[in-house]
């Protein structure tokens, strides 16, 4: 079977981690052609030490790992709080020696469409400054890319503000190019992967697994589980695993297609995705599959299974 080309770009934090942990047991179907990184979550140094450091200490050398923006098209960059200061949390991986990509990720993105002659697909899981740099510099990647997975937005609700989602608000602009584009999106929002509560059966059947995969992914889940604790406040929620789940078991999931824009300016808005859900622009190409629900039960499973069965291979 062909592999599915692939670019991933993470704001690598917890929950990006975990699905970049996920997508790298995935390279019997995934040929990933470049692992990029963006400012979001925490300061792009170390979203991308925090990238390059897992992907080396997997084992996967020969992944090219590029550096992206370092903050929003238009504006400054607002880190989020709950992924420690390395993003991290008290989870430790030994540096890498490797060099960052010589190009930077709107190049390698692009570079990787030409390549790919149409048949790439993107995964997104931080703010979308990298692929709006990409469209900016090369108008021509919106013919080259066969679909965009994001973990952004929400059809409902947000996180940063009643409005909006937090990589949708970090930088509205890129979001709002992306969707202007002509791309074919996937979106997987915020209102889908809320209902994805992490439990303690999940990280402790992971815990069992013996490979440094499940190790790292358990180290990682244990912070997300004890910060919340302390919080009190919140659950913890794996985003970014549920968009990778997308692209590889996307029956989990349920998509409706809608006509999908950005709100940029407003005053309490800003970031919102707002979605066409009574057909009031039908002038306007439907332009998303927006997750609205999904299977928790065939979730978890998919989940711990990846983990197993890269244990029995
Ligand atoms: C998104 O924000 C980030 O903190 C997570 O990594 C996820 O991509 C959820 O709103
Ligand atoms: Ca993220």
């Amino acid at each position: 079977m062909k592999k599915l080309p692939i670019v991933m770009d993470f704001d690598t934090g917890t929950d990006d981690a975990i699905a970049l942990i996920c997508a790298l047991m995935h390279r019997d179907i995934l040929d990933i052609r470049a692992i990029t990184a963006v400012a979001g979550n925490v300061p792009l140094e170390a979203t991308a030490a925090n990238t390059l450091n897992i992907v080396d200490a997997l084992g996967h050398t020969d992944i090219p790992v590029a550096k992206g923006a370092a903050a929003p098209l238009k504006r400054e960059l607002k880190c989020a709080i709950s992924h420690g200061k390395t993003g991290l949390g008290d989870v430790v991986i030994p540096p890498s020696k490797r060099s960052f990509s010589e190009k930077d990720a709107a190049e390698v993105i692009y570079d990787a469409a030409v390549e790919c002659k149409g048949e790439l697909i993107c995964l997104a899981t931080g703010p979308q400054t990298n692929l709006a740099l990409a469209i900016q510099r090369h108008p021509d990647i919106v013919h080259l890319i066969k679909k965009v997975y994001i973990m952004g937005g929400c059809l409902v609700g947000g996180n940063m503000t009643q409005a909006s989602e937090f990589n949708a608000y970090v930088d509205p602009d890129a979001l709002q190019i992306l969707f202007r584009s002509g791309l074919d999106i996937a979106m997987i929002g915020l209102d889908v992967t809320l209902q994805t509560e992490l439990p303690v059966w999940v990280k402790e059947m992971v815990e069992r697994i013996e490979t440094p995969e499940a190790r790292l992914a358990s180290q990682v889940m244990d912070f997300c589980l004890r910060r919340n604790k302390e919080w009190g406040y919140d659950v913890a929620n794996l985003h970014d695993v549920v968009a990778f789940c997308a692209i590889v078991n996307p029956s989990v999931l349920r998509f409706k297609r809608y006509y999908v824009d950005v709100e940029t300016e407003g005053t309490i808005t800003r970031g919102m995705t707002v979605a066409d859900f009574r057909d009031v622009c039908p002038d306007k190409e439907k332009n998303a599959d927006c997750a609205e629900d999904i299977d928790l039960g065939g979730f978890w499973k998919w989940f711990v299974d990846i983990f197993k069965d890269y244990e029995r291979k």
